[in-house]
């Protein structure tokens, strides 16, 4: 039987806090990937900026700006809605981070649509 891992338990993941990061699959090729935590609500995305496709945190998990109401890439600064995965700002106005379907269930987060 197949054993599916959830990413983290649920209160690992606080508003506005630090992200956990995760390896996910895109068609079959292995991708980096992590989850947040906004407004109650928990998003995940490819960790792979829309401007160059580098990782967003220079600090494991640090995805927030100072504000801690957008994710921010740490290399050129372009940061995004949490919610929509938008750039609202720097260098790919209006380009999106890839999403990764995950659901919050049973105290932890999981894979999913
Ligand atoms: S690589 Fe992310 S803003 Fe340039």
């Amino acid at each position: 039987m197949l054993e599916v891992a959830p990413i983290c338990a649920a209160e690992a993941l606080v508003d506005g806090g630090m992200g956990v990061r995760f390896r996910a699959e895109r068609a079959g090729v292995p991708v980096s990937a992590f989850a947040v935590r906004h407004e109650g609500k928990v998003y995940a995305y490819e960790n792979a900026c829309a401007h160059i496709p580098v990782e967003l945190d220079y600090r494991d998990g640090e995805f927030f700006d100072l504000s801690r109401r957008y994710l921010v890439c740490a290399t050129h600064g372009a940061y995004y809605a949490p919610e929509t995965g938008v750039c609202l700002g720097g260098p790919c106005p209006g380009r999106k981070l890839a999403p990764i379907g995950v659901i919050e269930r049973d105290g932890a987060i999981w894979l999913g649509a």
